[in-house]
């Protein structure tokens, strides 16, 4: 039977992906660093046959129910069976049903999990054995690069033309995610063409100048269980992209006054003595990097804030694979 299930995580990156060297190849122009995120995950089936007469692909995001889903994100998806069917030397249609648990398009990596899990389920179904870095290198050719991070356990780097392993899923069970999420409409600007925009800025080759090492300083952070520079360094390397797209032309602002203020009241959390930091990436959903010991005590704050519409509390989790 040509059919296979895969789920996959979203990741988030605390040195971050922002500018394409090579926009037909998905080639970043700096290395990123990401974990994996538990409970925002895409669960995919693709079944290939003789029997279908085209691609019919099906989307349930976050609860919306089930779609058949035409256009541009229709055609990205194609695009991606179609390189892994030219690979199995293979030309049957398939048909998909994938399901996302938290809001897509909302700048919370859904493509990364979707990818992944596309990617994954669709080799395995046409029987194609790749190695892990041939994986990973064939889920960046999807479009979204960052998704060849979800195909990893643990923590992970980009490097060049693939992610690898930084630390397994148990290194560090006390890092913990919480997704404050303010927003679910659709970002404005795709994470791909924002990429595109990143060289306009003026400030663009000051991040590139310094973002390499801060991923070899997030490297070690990772591996010590630093949370402090990891944090400050997160923060650091969220604020410099988002300079970088505020600044671009067209200027980007992913970022909402909501943003702003769980921003500003994770500084104040921090002056009060929580060991708590933020991320964001390109949307106005914000990050909330802690420990285990300060969840509970920063959820209760998360709570109290009218513009928080919900959280989802991430831990580290394993990269794409088939159940
Ligand atoms: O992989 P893409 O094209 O969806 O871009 C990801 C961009 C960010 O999420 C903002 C950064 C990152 O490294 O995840």
């Amino acid at each position: 039977m040509n059919k296979a299930t895969a789920v996959s995580p979203a990741n988030i990156a605390f040195v971050k992906f922002w500018g394409l060297k090579n926009k037909e190849l998905i080639l970043a122009y700096n290395d990123s660093i990401s974990m994996n995120l538990s409970n925002c995950i895409t669960k995919t089936t693709v079944e290939f046959s003789p029997k279908f007469k085209k691609h019919q692909i099906y989307l349930d995001l976050f609860g919306k129910g089930k779609q058949l889903i035409t256009g541009k994100k229709e055609g990205k998806i194609v695009n991606q069976l179609e390189r892994i069917k030219k690979l199995a030397k293979n030309n049957w249609f398939a048909q998909i049903y994938s399901q996302t648990n938290f809001p897509s398009e909302a700048g919370i990596a859904a493509s990364a999990s979707a990818f992944s899990a596309l990617t994954l389920a669709a080799t395995y179904a046409l029987k194609l054995k790749l190695s892990n870095k041939q994986l990973s290198v064939l889920t960046r050719l999807s479009g979204s690069g960052s998704a060849c991070r979800s195909v990893v356990d643990g923590f992970c780097c980009w490097h060049k033309d693939c992610a690898t392993q930084i630390a397994g899923v148990n290194h560090w069970p006390e890092l913990t995610d919480i997704v404050a999420v303010v927003d679910t409409s659709t970002k404005k600007v795709s994470s791909f063409d924002g990429h595109q925009l990143a060289l306009s800025s003026p400030y663009f080759k000051a991040r590139i100048e310094e973002v390499n090492k801060r991923a070899r300083l997030v490297t070690q952070a990772i591996k010590q269980k630093d949370f402090k520079t990891l944090g400050e360094q997160a923060e650091l390397d969220a604020l410099s992209m988002h300079f970088v797209m505020m600044t671009s032309s067209p200027a980007l602002f992913a970022l909402s006054p909501k943003s702003w203020n769980i921003i500003q009241s994770v500084r104040s959390w921090r002056e009060q003595g929580l060991q708590v930091y933020f991320t964001v990436d390109n949307g106005p959903n914000i990050h909330i990097l802690c420990l285990e010991t300060d969840k509970a005590k920063i959820l209760q704050r998360l709570k109290k804030m009218p513009e928080v519409l919900f959280t989802i509390v991430n831990k580290n989790c394993r990269g794409a694979r088939i159940i």
